[in-house]
């Protein structure tokens, strides 16, 4: 288990991937209605990435996936490959973005709303996005990844939710998935220490039915074994010395 403490100049590159991660989720944001398929947003989010952004869209060809994003509807948890299948009044859509700028990895993703959902996909949604940041709070130099473990474990749960097993937050930099593992369940005061220049993501995956999850035939598209909706956000995250930025904030939106 190596994990690697960015350098001054990494970080400065973390924090362009990351803004520009985050770019890509507010310019999509006005296509994200009803009657859009999840392939036309992929289509859009790619040319954004490599046209205007003049970055590499990290999804693609990455270990076999065949788009640019991924598009996760409903009880889809994560991974969900866009098709021609479009989204629908009331539905709830992660799309996760990542992309490579310089070499480094920004990654990030939010939920949509299509039209008015009901309240479980509301709530599902907002209990995600609070879990993600109460992970996020715990982050400082000197404490244990299990603090961000726990503090989202048992906020879910107090919602009688579950907090999915089987993915998990990551270090990133140059490599997408690096060390170290960022676990949404735990004990406080466990795990790893974190450390200033630290960078990682965290992800919450969290169900409103139970935690279980199934992988479709396509080898990607993760769903809830129940079909209960599930929802995430994400942040890429830096350990400061006094306890952390956001390096994928979006310009005049919620965290
Ligand atoms: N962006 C996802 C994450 O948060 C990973 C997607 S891998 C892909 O880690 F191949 F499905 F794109
Ligand atoms: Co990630
Ligand atoms: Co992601």
């Amino acid at each position: 288990m190596s994990i690697n403490i960015k350098t001054p100049e990494e970080i400065e590159k973390m924090r362009i991937a990351g803004r520009l991660a985050a770019d890509v989720l507010h310019m999509i944001k006005p296509y994200v209605q009803p009657g859009i398929t999840t392939n036309e947003l992929d289509q859009i989010c790619h040319d954004y990435i490599v046209n205007e952004q003049q970055a590499i869209p990290a999804p693609l060809n990455y270990r076999g996936f065949p788009k640019s994003i991924c598009t996760s509807i409903n009880h889809q948890v994560c991974h969900g490959i866009p098709s021609d299948k479009a989204l629908k009044k009331g539905d709830i859509v992660n799309i996760d973005i990542t992309v490579i700028k310089d070499e480094f990895h920004g990654d990030t993703s939010k939920m949509f709303y299509l039209g008015d959902p009901g309240i479980k996909a509301r709530r599902i949604s907002e209990i995600a996005h609070e879990c993600l940041l109460l992970g996020i709070e715990q982050v400082k130099p000197g404490g244990h990844m299990g603090d961000i473990g726990q503090a989202i474990q048992t906020h879910a749960e107090s919602k009688n939710c579950s907090v999915v097993r089987e993915y998990c937050g990551h270090g990133i930099g140059r490599v997408f998935h690096e060390d170290p593992q960022v676990l949404h369940y735990g004990k406080a005061n466990t795990g790893i220490v974190m450390e200033t220049g630290m960078i990682f993501t965290i992800e919450p995956m969290i169900n409103a039915g139970k935690r279980h999850v199934k992988l479709l035939n396509d080898q990607w598209t993760v769903v809830t074994k129940d079909h209960s909706l599930s929802a995430q956000w994400e942040h890429t995250i830096l350990v400061t010395d006094t306890g952390y930025e956001v390096l994928t904030l979006r310009p005049g939106d919620e965290i």
